[in-house]
C-alpha cells in the first residue's frame, strides 16, 4: 500500500510514522485511519520493524482529532462503525507486541489524544496541548477515550478532561501521568528515538511479554493478572535471551539478545 497521508520509513528497525496532513492538523479522516491500520500491521508483522515512533508532520500538530468534516456527514450507524474501525487501529498497535512511542509535537486532541494513548508511552514537546473536547460538538469520546484516559490517568482526571473538554498543556499532562517526559520541541524526535533505542536493546521477548501482561492484567482480577506473570515468567526462562542476560550480567558484558 503506498501512504497519501503518512510518511513510513523504516531506520535501523524503528518505523518512524508521521501522520502528514499538516494543513489540517493532521485530522484522522477515514483514509489517515485505512493508512495507520495499515502501518500498524507492518509493525506487527515485518521482522525488520522493532519498534515504532508516531508523530505528527509540522509544528503545529500531532494529530487534532477525528476529521469534523467526516464526522458532520454520518448517521448512528456509519457513526458506530467508524468508531470501530478506529478502535481496532489503535487496538493494534496497542497488542503489535513491539514497543509504539508517540512524539507528541503539537495539539493531541479528541482522536489524537487517544492515538497518543494507544501508544505504550508518550513524550510531549512542551508545546503539546492534550485534551478530549468532543463534548462541545456534542459527541462523546469514540476511539477509546473514555476507556483508556481513566486507566491511565485515574476516573477523576479522566471525567475532568472528558466533562469540561479543558486542553492541557505538557506540563499539567505530565503531572496527572499522561505523558512520560516533557522535553523542548526541538529535542523531541531524538529523545524519543533515544529512548526507543534502549528499549530496544533490552531483551525483546521479555520486553514483549511484559507489554502483554501489563496490557492483558490490567483487565484481570489480581490473581489472575499474577498468574499470568508468572507463567510469563516461567516461560522467558525457556528462552536463550533469559540465559544471555543473566551469564552476561555474570561475565559483567553487555547482551548480545536474539530474540530467541
Ligand atoms: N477536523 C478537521 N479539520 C480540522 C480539525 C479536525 N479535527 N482540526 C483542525 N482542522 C482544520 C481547520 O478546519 C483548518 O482548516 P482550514 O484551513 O481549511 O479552515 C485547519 O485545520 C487549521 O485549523 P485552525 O482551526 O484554523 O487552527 P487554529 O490554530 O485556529 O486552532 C485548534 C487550532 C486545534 C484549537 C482548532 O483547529 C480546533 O479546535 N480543532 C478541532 C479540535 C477538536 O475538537 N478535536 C476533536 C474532534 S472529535
Amino acid at each position: 500500500m503506498g501512504y497519501q497521508t503518512l510518511l513510513f520509513e523504516i531506520k535501523d528497525a524503528i518505523a518512524f510514522i508521521t501522520i502528514n496532513r499538516p494543513d489540517k492538523l493532521n485530522a484522522l479522516n477515514d483514509q489517515v485511519v485505512d493508512e495507520l491500520a495499515h502501518a500498524a500491521d507492518r509493525v506487527a508483522t515485518e521482522g525488520a520493524i522493532k519498534g515504532a515512533i508516531l508523530t505528527g508532520a509540522g509544528t503545529k500538530a500531532f494529530v487534532a482529532g477525528a476529521d469534523i468534516g467526516d464526522l458532520a456527514k454520518q448517521g448512528p450507524f456509519d457513526g458506530k462503525a467508524r468508531a470501530l474501525r478506529g478502535q481496532a487501529m489503535l487496538r493494534r498497535f496497542e497488542t503489535c507486541g513491539k514497543p509504539v512511542v508517540a512524539a507528541v509535537n503539537g495539539y493531541a486532541l479528541g482522536g489524537g489524544c487517544e492515538l497518543a494513548m494507544a501508544c505504550h508511552l508518550r513524550i510531549a514537546s512542551e508545546h503539546a496541548r492534550f485534551g478530549q473536547p468532543e463534548v462541545k460538538l456534542g459527541i462523546a469520546p469514540g476511539y477509546g477515550g473514555t476507556q483508556r484516559l481513566p486507566r491511565i490517568v485515574g476516573k477523576g482526571n479522566a471525567l475532568y478532561l472528558i466533562l469540561t473538554a479543558e486542553l492541557i498543556d505538557a506540563h499539567e499532562a505530565h503531572r496527572i501521568g499522561l505523558v512520560n517526559k516533557v522535553v523542548p520541541p526541538g529535542e523531541l524526535l531524538a529523545t524519543t528515538e533515544q529512548l526507543l533505542r534502549s528499549i530496544l536493546s533490552m531483551g525483546p521477548l521479555a520486553v514483549r511479554l511484559a507489554l502483554e501482561a501489563v496490557d492483558q492484567g490490567l483487565e484481570m482480577t489480581l490473581e489472575e493478572g499474577l498468574l499470568l506473570e508468572a507463567n510469563h515468567f516461567g516461560l522467558l526462562a525457556a528462552t536463550q535471551d533469559m540465559k544471555e542476560g543473566l551469564t552476561a550480567f555474570l561475565e559483567k558484558r553487555a547482551p548480545r539478545f536474539a530474540g530467541r
